[in-house]
């Protein structure tokens, strides 16, 4: 089999989830070329650390547009996702970016670290309340996704965009359809009609808070980009952008945090020796734990963009037009920056190079407030419960192209 041939056999599939199923897949790819072309599939996979780093800093490397087939552009899908900043370069991102930044200045940060703390001991002892029977036996434990995963990071979202928290099942429905739409694996067309069904809710939903919050502003950051809407004349902000870039704050700002949470739940039980020295100074120590944990789950698999001129990477040249997909994945677990990298080491020094966060102008905005929340997190659950146990049968994982995490784990206190 000739090289290209290789390229095109494990491109494809890659294409076809592949390193879904089975992680190794993206090893066996960055062994034969951390910068994988295949003209066949007009595709080129980025496996290594170096090669996906230098591609988010490129010039000439443009993040890809939200499109779709004929028509997608009259649906309410379209119109929630197109206008996302993570969708566009230049200056309208830098416009819609920093509009959004407003929201996470430190001090507003520093103002929720105390209801982040108080929040998660909260949720921590109602979780180990129904994870035991009513006669104080051990019952077999709580669904810690729908306990405690979900529930922090979007009631902190929540109030930090000035939303209002009843709605938060509401907002777990839409978030499952706007992953889907980032990268559901081979959705059934009923699952499509949901989706778009969701769509149209949320366009309602913000269209009308909208004109509430311009006409009786409110403390949170919606307000602030109501507001600016409303400035405009030529616009600041258009309102297709102000819907879709508020809905992608909502989801990012719980959909990546809460399969950390979970996914470090279960870390942590695989890896006792790893649990057993964090809890022994989980203040000091749930920092780089965090930065290791993010480094080993990844919640953002991988993201894509586009050459706009001929370039080289490692030793490949790419055309012009050539499409990316960049596995943040496959760059956190490569063996020439970590040592051992399939290891969880939550000591190690180098931990926070990692790419879970992406880099370049879309470097993840919210990356402050997710460390805020996990180290948090780590240190509260350390601190009253490091023996907590996950039985082996209770796991279940999404399949998602963009996003990984748990559906649903089994944690009985
Ligand atoms: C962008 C990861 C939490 C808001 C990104 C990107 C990644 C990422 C990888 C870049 C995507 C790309 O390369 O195309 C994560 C992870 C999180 C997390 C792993 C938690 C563990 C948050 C939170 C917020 C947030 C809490 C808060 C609202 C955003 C926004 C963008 C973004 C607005 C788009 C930035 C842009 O396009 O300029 N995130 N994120 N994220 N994230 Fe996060």
């Amino acid at each position: 089999m000739t090289a290209s041939q290789r390229a095109d056999d494990l491109i494809g599939a890659y294409w076809q989830g592949a390193h879904l199923q089975n992680p190794n897949f993206l090893e066996e790819m960055r062994a034969v070329n951390p910068v994988l072309m295949s003209p066949t599939h007009g595709l080129t996979v980025l496996t290594g650390h170096a090669e996906i780093t230098a591609a988010l800093r490129h010039p000439d490397i443009r993040t890809i547009k939200f499109e779709g087939g004929e028509g997608f552009s009259q649906t309410a899908s379209y119109a929630v996702m197109n206008p996302m900043m993570l969708f566009h370069d230049g200056g309208s991102h830098t416009r819609l970016r920093s509009l959004a930044q407003r929201a996470f200045t430190p001090r507003v940060l520093e103002e929720s670290r105390e209801f982040i703390a108080a929040l998660t001991d909260d949720l921590l002892t109602e979780a180990a309340a129904a994870s035991r029977s009513a006669n104080g036996e051990d019952a077999d434990g709580v669904d810690i996704v729908q306990a405690v995963a979900y529930p922090l990071p979007v009631t902190v979202i929540v109030r930090m965009l000035g939303l209002t928290g009843t709605d938060a099942e509401r907002f777990r429905a839409w978030s499952e359809s706007v992953a889907d739409l980032l990268g559901g694996v081979n959705l059934p067309p009923e699952r499509w009609g949901q989706i778009e069904a969701d769509a149209q809710q949320m366009r309602e939903y913000f269209r009308t808070l909208a004109d509430d919050l311009r006409a009786e502003p409110q403390p949170g950051l919606l307000s602030a980009l109501a507001a600016a809407e409303a400035e405009g004349g030529g616009g600041r902000l258009s309102s297709a952008e102000l819907l879709a870039n508020a809905v992608l704050l909502l989801v990012a700002g719980h959909e990546t945090t809460s399969n950390l949470i979970a996914g470090s739940f279960h870390a942590l039980a695989e890896h006792p020796e790893q649990r057993a020295w964090l809890a022994a100074d989980p203040a000091g120590r749930a920092a780089n734990a965090t930065e290791e944990l993010l480094r080993f789950l990844s919640p953002v698999r991988g993201s894509g963009r586009f050459t706009t001129a001929p370039l080289t990477l490692g030793d490949v040249t790419l055309p012009a037009g050539m499409h990316l997909s960049l596995s943040y994945a496959s760059g956190n677990r490569d063996p020439r920056l970590y040592g051992q990298p399939q290891r969880l080491d939550l000591s190690r020094s180098n931990a926070r190079t990692h790419l879970a966060f992406a880099g370049g102008p879309h470097y993840c905005l919210g990356a402050t407030l997710a460390r805020l929340e996990s180290t948090t997190f780590l240190t509260r659950l350390m601190t009253r419960f490091p023996e907590y146990v996950v039985p082996e049968q209770a796991i279940s994982h999404r399949p998602n192209f963009a996003l990984q995490g748990l559906e649903r784990l089994w944690v009985a206190f």
